[in-house]
């Protein structure tokens, strides 16, 4: 359990101006080295009470503001980007000894860009976002099976529209962090920070 780093660093110097287009060579590299599902992030969230929770989800977006994610909007992860906004992401590119962290706030995509990926989608997976009520509680399995077959029935013949509790959200970052693994545990962290409105301030961090 016990693995030396011995990865090439990143220089403060080096890393681009902007934390956005850093993060894409990362995740093209990460793409390039075949690592499996690459876009896979973890979530956080936190609700009214202060709670945190955390689940994978896949990035499917990445426009200039940030990055995007489709999910349910009647799920708790939502109800947690409902109430507060306040979302974090790490993204855990283990086999090149990166790390990414984003803090920030999320919102939800406007429309037609929920309509243009959900179009893309398959109609397995289409039927499925109808079928699942996803965070509320199923008696049993038998349950989900006939929800689906229901909607099958309902869709049958047409094209599956998008169901309006169903879309992305748009992580809005606020500081992100690179974290490239180094010997000896002393790691390379190199994080960005808003400053101003659209600068940012970048600084190394002690491992
Ligand atoms: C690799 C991986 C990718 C996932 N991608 C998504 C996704 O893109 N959207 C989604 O809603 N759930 C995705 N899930 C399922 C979530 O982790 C989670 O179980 C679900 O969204 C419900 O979360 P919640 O009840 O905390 O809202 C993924 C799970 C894994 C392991």
């Amino acid at each position: 359990m016990r693995l030396e780093y011995e990865t090439t660093g990143i220089d403060v110097a080096d890393a681009h101006d902007d934390p956005l287009v850093q993060f894409d060579r990362w995740m093209d590299d990460a793409v390039a080295a075949d690592l499996i599902e690459p876009n896979a992030m973890v979530v956080s969230t936190v609700d009214a009470a202060g709670r945190p929770s955390s689940r994978h989800v896949l990035l499917k977006g990445r426009p200039a503001e940030g990055f995007v994610f489709y999910t349910n909007y009647e799920s708790d992860k939502s109800a947690d980007l409902d109430g507060n906004g306040l979302v974090a992401l790490t993204f855990a590119w283990l086999g090149l000894h990166r790390q990414v962290n984003v803090g920030g706030r999320a919102i939800r995509v406007d429309d037609e860009v929920s309509d243009a990926y959900w179009s893309v989608r398959t109609r397995g997976s289409q039927l499925g976002g109808w079928a699942s009520a996803q965070s509320s509680t199923l008696t049993d399995r038998a349950e989900l099976d006939e929800r689906l077959s229901a909607v099958t029935e309902r869709f049958a013949d047409r094209p599956v529209p998008r169901p309006p509790h169903w879309g992305g959200w748009l992580v809005v970052p606020d500081t992100v962090e690179f974290w490239q693994g180094r010997l000896n545990r002393l790691h390379d962290r190199v994080r960005y920070a808003r400053s101003g409105d659209d600068g940012w301030r970048r600084e190394r961090r002690s491992p």
